[in-house]
C-alpha cells in the first residue's frame, strides 16, 4: 500500500485519505482520471497525459485550472514519499461537492485526488509475454473520447475477461472492434498497422499517439479505420497498448489462436522501439 496520497492541497496519509460522501465524482461519476505510467523514476508520455485531461475537463466543463509544472513537482514528491519507482501515478478529478441533484452548480471547488501504486510492467525483455482475450459487446456511452469514471460497461466486460481467465476483453459494435475494456486494440496485417480512428468511439490513448510517432520509423503502413471481428480474427498479429500495460502481445481471442499462439516479429519490434523511448525520453 502506497504511504501518501495528495488530496485538494496536502499530502495525507493514505489510510486517511478520504472525500466527502455528496462529492459529485461518488454519486454521479462526475469526474475525470488519468493512469501516467512510471518507468524508473520517470513520468511517461506526461504532456500527452495533460493535453487528454484539459480534453476532459473543458468535454465536461469541469473547471479546474493547472499548471502543468506544479502538477509535476505534486506527482515527483508523491514517488519520492511513496518509493515508486516503477508504477503508476493516479489522478482524478471530480467536479466537487454538492446537495445531491442531477444539475450542477456553476461555482463548485473541483476535487483533486492523486496518488501512486507501485506495478511491474511488461516489458519486451526475457519475461516478455503475450495475453488471452475475449470478445464482448460494447455497452458503453457515445463519448467514451472522455476519459470519465463512468466506467460500469468496461467493468461487466473486464469481469467477463477474468473468469474466462483472460487478461482483456475486446470490445465489439455492430461487428467492429472498438478497442479493449483499457486499453486500445491494433491488428497488423501484410504489413498494415489498423486501428480504430480516434473519434468519440474510442478513448484516444496515450501510448496509441506515442506509437503512432514511433512507426514513421518503420516501414509499416498506418492505417486508422474500423476493423470487423473477422479481420481481428484472421490479423497476422494483435496488441493492445495502454498506460498500464505498454504494449502486450495477443496470443488467442475466445479460442482462436493469433500468429499461433506465439508473440509476432513486428509487435516485438514494436515493443521494444516503444520501451527504448520510454527509457531515453
Ligand atoms: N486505461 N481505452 C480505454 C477505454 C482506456 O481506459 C485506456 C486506458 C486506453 C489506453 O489509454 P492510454 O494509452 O492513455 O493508457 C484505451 C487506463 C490505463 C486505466 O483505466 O487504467
Amino acid at each position: 500500500m502506497p504511504n501518501f496520497a495528495y488530496i485538494n492541497n496536502k499530502f495525507v496519509d493514505f489510510k486517511n485519505a478520504k472525500i466527502h460522501v455528496e462529492d459529485r465524482g461518488l454519486q454521479f461519476a462526475d469526474s475525470v482520471y488519468e493512469v501516467i505510467a512510471v518507468l524508473n523514476g520517470n513520468l511517461i508520455d506526461l504532456e500527452f497525459h495533460l493535453k487528454r485531461l484539459q480534453y476532459s475537463l473543458k468535454e465536461l466543463d469541469i473547471k479546474f485550472k493547472f499548471k502543468q509544472s506544479s502538477l509535476k513537482k505534486i506527482f515527483f514528491n508523491l514517488l519520492n514519499k511513496n518509493k515508486t519507482t516503477n508504477g503508476i501515478i493516479y489522478l482524478q478529478i471530480t467536479r466537487g461537492v454538492q446537495y445531491r441533484e442531477h444539475k450542477y452548480e456553476n461555482k463548485l471547488i473541483p476535487t483533486l485526488i492523486i496518488y501512486s501504486r507501485n506495478k511491474n510492467f511488461n516489458l519486451p525483455g526475457k519475461d516478455f509475454k503475450g495475453v488471452n482475450t475475449i470478445t464482448h459487446e460494447d455497452l458503453r456511452w457515445k463519448r467514451r473520447d472522455i476519459k470519465t469514471v463512468n466506467l460500469l460497461p468496461n467493468i461487466i466486460a473486464a469481469n467477463k475477461a477474468k473468469k474466462a481467465r483472460a487478461y482483456e476483453a475486446i470490445l465489439l459494435q455492430n461487428g467492429k472492434v472498438t478497442e479493449g475494456t483499457s486499453s486500445n486494440i491494433w491488428i497488423i496485417k501484410n504489413n498494415n498497422l489498423i486501428t480504430h480512428p480516434a473519434n468519440t468511439d474510442i478513448l484516444r490513448g496515450v501510448t496509441r499517439t506515442s506509437i503512432l510517432k514511433i512507426i514513421k520509423k518503420t516501414s509499416l503502413k498506418l492505417v486508422e479505420k474500423s476493423f470487423t471481428h473477422k479481420q481481428l480474427l484472421n490479423a497476422d498479429e494483435v496488441f493492445l497498448t495502454s498506460s498500464g500495460s505498454f504494449i502486450t502481445p495477443i496470443l488467442k481471442i475466445d479460442k482462436k489462436k493469433i500468429n499461433n499462439g506465439k508473440i509476432g516479429n513486428i509487435t516485438l519490434k514494436l515493443a521494444q522501439m516503444y520501451s527504448k523511448s520510454c527509457m531515453h525520453g
